[in-house]
């Protein structure tokens, strides 16, 4: 978003979805369509998963029963809400699938975490595009837990079809996807959030700055943009986004 309106209006993308204007010095970075659906998995994972902690333990359960109404009701709505992320997902899967596959570049990054975890290799490596290796695997595991939620969920459902064992075992991988999705969960929302500064709003408004994009995705600067992303910094006197 532009957060003056002085500022000469570049480009605007207008769809059903909405509309996004780019303002000079910035860059389109999600479309309203790929807003919408990113919200949608964010609102409908929130809720099952607060409706899934209910019934995780009593301790949960008395702290966040009450929003839902009762036990009962979060028992009822939880694989409404389950059913209603699995279906977000796969919108957001058909968005994304393309830009998330794994290329060897992305393994490089894994193996450089650290340094961007502790933020000692600030601007990224030049191969970094649109999406980081970190981002990917966040994007992959959210779509299988999506499927593993669905089939482990339907058959907790209607449990008179399993067995005493099938059903523990899906309790467990349940479960277990829950726990690794609230872990993913609070990472993402630090690293979209105050972690780097200037993400957030490509996800609000649909645009970030050019130095955010040369700090944190230099090949997805040079490919939309068409320049190169260290000469333009420098020539920008060096500057960082942070
Ligand atoms: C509710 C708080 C959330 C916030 C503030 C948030 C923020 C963001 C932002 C800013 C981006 C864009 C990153 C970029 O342009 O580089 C993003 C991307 C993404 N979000 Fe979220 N998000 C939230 C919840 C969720 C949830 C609950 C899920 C899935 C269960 C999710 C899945 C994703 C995925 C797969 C991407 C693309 C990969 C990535 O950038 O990490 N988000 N989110």
């Amino acid at each position: 978003m532009a957060t003056t309106h002085n500022v000469q209006r570049v480009e605007a993308e207008h769809t059903s979805f909405g509309r996004t204007t780019v303002y000079e010095g910035e860059l389109l970075r999600h479309s309203a369509y790929t807003r919408v659906v990113h919200w949608l998995v964010a609102l409908t994972f929130l809720l099952a998963l607060l409706s899934g902690f209910a019934l995780f333990s009593p301790w949960l359960y008395a702290w966040i029963a009450p929003i839902f109404g009762s036990g009962a009701r979060a028992r009822l709505l939880h694989p409404w809400f389950g059913i209603a992320f699995a279906i977000a997902v796969l919108f957001q899967v058909r968005g994304w699938a393309y830009q998330m596959r794994w290329q060897p570049k992305d393994r490089e990054w894994v193996k450089h975490a650290k340094d961007y975890a502790t933020k000692t290799d600030e601007p990224e490596p030049e191969y970094v595009g649109k999406f980081n290796g970190g981002q990917k695997i966040w994007f992959w595991v959210m779509a299988w837990s999506a499927v593993i939620f669905l089939v482990t969920g339907v058959f907790l459902w209607f449990p008179e079809i399993l067995s005493r064992t099938a059903m523990w075992i899906c309790y467990f991988f349940h479960d277990l996807m829950g726990l690794i999705m609230l872990g993913g969960f609070f990472i993402h929302l630090y690293e979209g959030t105050s972690g780097i500064p200037g993400t957030l709003r490509g996800m609000l408004h649909g645009t970030v700055t050019r130095a955010w994009a040369w700090t944190h995705h230099p090949a997805w600067y040079r490919e939309v943009t068409g320049r190169d992303p260290i000469r333009d910094r420098e020539q920008d006197g060096g500057q960082l986004s942070r």
